[in-house]
């Protein structure tokens, strides 16, 4: 069997792709792509066979049939239209974009290129996210009525690991910009895209300490094209980490636990009887993957 040529730009987060595309049997890793020699170097350190470039273009110039984003979050679109139209598959790292003009012309790009283009929200792939898209598709809770999902995560212990330099797009990055980690699995999984949206910040206070301009905390709420409310936490510092989502449906409610044991899942199935009586069954369990539990063990990937 001939396998899909991968390249992956950026070997940061890169290495992690690296690893899951090397334990995939339909893909090789054969290139990669970034002027850090550090990163480079201790990349390859193990492996051999594996071109390493340090200018995009240049990369683009090698045989790849998939080219992976994990380039700087704010420069993903210029780069992955780039990959597009030089005929490749695309799995780009989020952000997609960062401006309304950016995301139409990569829009426009994918549907010229007729390639794949993925956009690689991991917690969508959590096993309890998958569950709950499970138990929506299968009209468990009914009809999506209203939802809240969150990102917290506090990388100040980390932060100088996480960013080289005052301008690194971590440092400055606007908190509502980087939503996908919460938005996204309420869109997979409810199948409802928001059309309105309000939003507000938290200046900052806590992140200055490490450097960071932009602010600590982005909320917002969107409507969605059902009318569905949901009310978003994007990425946001504060102390205590929380990666939660909570989905309230016409016939119940499903949510993962918030504080610990994150990959519980709660199920509330609710019912009116003629009498206007409550019934309310409950349910909660550790879901486990579904398809490929085995790779999911073998491979380093972000989330679990
Ligand atoms: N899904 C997740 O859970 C998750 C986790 C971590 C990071 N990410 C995403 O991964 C991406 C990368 O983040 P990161 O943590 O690896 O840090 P990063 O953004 O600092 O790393 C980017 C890497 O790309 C290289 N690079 C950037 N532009 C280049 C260019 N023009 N030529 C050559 N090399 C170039 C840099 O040298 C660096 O090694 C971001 O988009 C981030 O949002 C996602």
């Amino acid at each position: 069997m001939k396998k899909l040529k991968v390249g992956v730009f950026g070997i940061k987060r890169g290495v992690a792709y690296a690893d899951l595309f090397s334990v995939n049997p339909y893909t090789e890793v054969v290139a990669i792509c970034d002027y850090d020699d550090f990163s480079t170097k201790k990349f390859l350190k193990d492996k051999k066979g594996i071109t390493v470039y340090n200018n995009y273009d240049k990369f683009l110039e090698h045989d790849l049939d998939i080219v992976v984003l994990c380039n700087y979050c704010t420069e993903h679109a210029p780069a992955a239209i780039k990959a597009l139209n030089s005929g490749r598959h695309v799995l780009s790292e989020v952000i997609a974009c960062k401006t309304l003009s950016e995301g139409v012309e990569l829009c426009r790009a994918v549907e010229k290129s007729k390639k794949v283009y993925m956009l690689a929200e991991n917690y969508c792939f959590f096993a309890y996210t998958q569950e709950m898209e499970r138990l929506y598709k299968e009209g468990i809770i009914g009809e999506y009525l209203y939802g809240e999902c969150e990102y917290v995560h506090d990388c100040r212990g980390f932060w100088h690991i996480l960013t080289s330099g005052k301008d690194h797009w971590r440092n400055w990055l606007p908190s509502t910009y980087y939503c996908t980690h919460s938005l996204g699995p309420i869109i997979k999984i409810t199948n409802t895209r928001p059309v309105k949206v309000v939003g507000f910040v938290v200046p900052n206070t806590l992140s200055r300490e490490v450097g960071r301009i932009g602010d600590d905390w982005g909320v917002f709420i969107c409507i969605m094209d059902n009318n569905a409310l949901t009310r978003v936490i994007s990425w946001s510092t504060g102390p205590h980490d929380s990666i939660w989502y909570r989905i309230h449906g016409t016939k119940g409610v499903m949510e993962n636990n918030r504080w610990r044991d994150t990959d519980v899942l709660n199920l509330y199935i609710v019912e009116l009887n003629e009498e206007l009586e409550i019934k309310e069954e409950k349910k909660s369990y550790t879901p486990e993957f579904r398809k490929y539990k085995e790779e999911v063990k073998k491979s380093r990937a972000w989330g679990k």
